[in-house]
């Protein structure tokens, strides 16, 4: 492999890298506002200019090939000082928002202002005044003074998603950015200009102005919008969702999410309408749902058991839960019912699937399922609970209104004992009701359509878990925070992770699963599926890992 030297570290570099990507793969940060590298080169920010010997001026770094015996200096007098230059040259027309701006602490050119500029400017005209809350498309709004006319969103559009969009208008001091005429920003991935943006030009509408990042805690976790399982980031302050944001993952979704996995995965997920947050039982008397403890529904949900034979029970179980959740169900069905009757409903939708990112199957698990022997529903399934073969049904963060036909069966059958986090058509017949932790709320893992077991994480609370260090990610609010602060109310739900659910109902039933910690379901699971033995949330890491293939290394 030929070698070139940066810094006085000699690094090996593959033919036709440029300098910036052979310094990167080196660890060597080198400054850079438009290159990107998903995107081409545009080249037009200046930033990168380094130092190289024998080439008479400063080059580019993330345009200028690498080249064998090259000798570059990234810290040296000349290239610190065009640095200065570039940040003075930027810093010229940009507005002091950074209090007000939704990028201040994510903001590259706040950063660099700090790492590669003097902190002083010799500008003291006029600063030039543009558009400031142009709506470009429905997600994303955007501001001209903001704006360093990077291109990278223009770009991204172009390359990326193959539908150009955006384009420079006007030009020197008045260039700015526009959709072309009679279109917007409204592509299914448009929201990933927000992260590509380097400044605090362009903006979510559903974030803005909600939180200052630095109040916010961050964990890496998994969208269950579709079958790709997209990494992401969730944000979080006050125990409340805010944001969804990706997490790079080059195998998976690269540095990209949807705009449908961004802002619905999220929605409801602390509505206190919308979810249960106390086991529930419905009165015979008056069919109303009372709120009760957990032990009385667990009571409740054993008398309805057992007021049928086994085969009178269907189990369904789902692919918007985890491996963990979906092996318990399994377990339960058969070690204390003897039974195989389980099932789960596919949600196929073609008009949602794409060439990008998003997959027509919109759930997160169907492939975990398979793994676990667990079917979809069959014609014989619908047919059994309509003549009413099946009398109670045991439905698992899930919605039994999905099959065929449910409207005419779903009132008639006995019972439903439902294990849900947010009401729906199924929970408005159901007996028993055990509150089901969101995804946002469990550790877990779901299997994507490459067969790649990914984790995610818990990023808020419930009533029984608290926010310790070392199992949550943890903002600056949530270290110090006191009882007094109204920071540290956010809605906690009572809910529990579906496995754990199950467990307490096999005891009932005088079965012990032996599992006490996701990681235990896990690693028990493992030992059953081909391909998967040996793993531990440890193999899983940070990025997944594909079943059957060797436990990747992760950091
Ligand atoms: S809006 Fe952001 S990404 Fe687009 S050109 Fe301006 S600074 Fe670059
Ligand atoms: S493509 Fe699928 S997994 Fe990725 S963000 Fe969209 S819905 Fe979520
Ligand atoms: S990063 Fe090289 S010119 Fe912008």
């Amino acid at each position: 492999m030929p070698k070139l030297t940066i810094d006085n570290q000699e690094i090996e570099f593959k033919p036709g890298q440029t300098i910036i990507e052979a310094a990167r793969q080196a660890a060597i940060d080198i400054p850079h506002f438009c290159w990107h590298p998903a995107l081409s080169v545009s080249g037009n920010c200046r930033i990168c200019l380094v130092e190289v010997e024998k080439m008479p001026k400063l080059v580019i770094a993330c345009s200028t090939p690498a080249a064998e015996g090259m000798v570059v200096h990234t810290k040296s007098e000349k290239t610190v000082h065009a640095q200065n230059a570039v940040m003075e040259f930027l810093l010229i027309n940009h507005p002091l928002d950074c209090p007000i701006c939704d990028e201040a602490g994510e903001c590259k050119l706040q950063d660099y202002a700090y790492k590669y500029s003097v902190g002083t400017s010799r500008y003291d005209e006029q600063k030039n005044h543009k558009d400031k809350r142009v709506s470009l498309g429905p997600n994303v709004m955007f501001d001209g003074e903001r704006c360093i006319s990077c291109s990278r969103c223009i770009r991204y559009c172009a390359e990326v998603v193959g539908e150009p969009q955006l384009t420079f208008v006007q030009r020197g001091e008045h260039v700015t950015i526009e959709t072309f005429p009679g279109k917007e920003l409204d592509n299914p991935y448009s929201m990933n200009v927000i992260e590509i943006c380097p400044v605090g030009a362009l903006t979510s509408k559903e974030f803005r102005f909600k939180a200052r990042v630095w109040d916010m805690s961050f964990t890496g976790t998994v969208c269950p919008g579709c079958a790709r399982g997209c990494n992401t980031r969730m944000g979080v302050r006050n125990n409340e969702v805010l944001r969804i944001e990706p997490r790079e993952n080059l195998d998976v979704n690269q540095y990209w999410l949807c705009d449908y996995g961004r802002l619905e995965t999220i929605k409801n997920l602390t509505d206190k309408e919308l979810r249960f947050s106390s086991p529930m039982l419905r009165t015979d008397s008056s069919n109303e749902l009372i709120s009760v403890d957990w032990d009385e529904a667990v009571s409740h949900a054993l008398s309805e058991l057992k007021k049928v034979n086994a085969s009178e029970i269907l189990f369904v179980a789902s692919p918007f839960s985890t491996l963990e959740d979906n092996y318990a169900l399994k377990r339960f069905a058969k070690e204390v019912f003897d039974s195989e009757n389980i099932c789960y409903i596919p949600n196929i939708n073609e008009n949602f699937g794409d060439e990008m990112l998003k997959k027509s199957d919109m759930t997160p698990n169907s492939n975990g399922l398979k793994i676990l022997g667990i079917n979809a529903f069959t014609g014989e399934t619908v047919e059994k609970i309509s003549n009413g073969s099946y009398k109670v049904v045991v439905c698992m963060n899930d919605d039994v209104s999905r099959l065929p036909g449910a409207n005419e069966w779903l009132g008639k059958i006995s019972s439903i004992i439902d294990i849900t986090s947010m009401k729906n058509n199924t929970s408005n017949h159901s007996k028993v009701i055990f509150p089901l932790s969101t995804y946002a709320e469990v550790n877990g893992t779901f299997v994507n359509f490459q067969n790649k077991v990914q984790r995610i994480r818990p990023a808020v609370t419930t009533l029984e878990q608290e926010r310790l260090p070392g199992e949550f990610s943890m903002s600056r609010l949530d270290k110090f925070g006191s009882h007094n602060d109204r920071w540290t109310h956010g809605a906690r739900f009572n809910a529990r992770p579906g496995w754990k659910i199950i467990r307490q109902l096999a005891k009932v039933f005088g079965t012990h699963f032996e599992f006490e910690t996701s990681e235990e379901v896990f690693m028990e699971l493992s030992n059953k599926v081909d391909g998967m033995n040996g793993y531990d949330y440890d193999t899983v890491g940070n990025e997944g890992v594909v079943i059957g293939t060797k436990p990747l290394v992760t950091a």
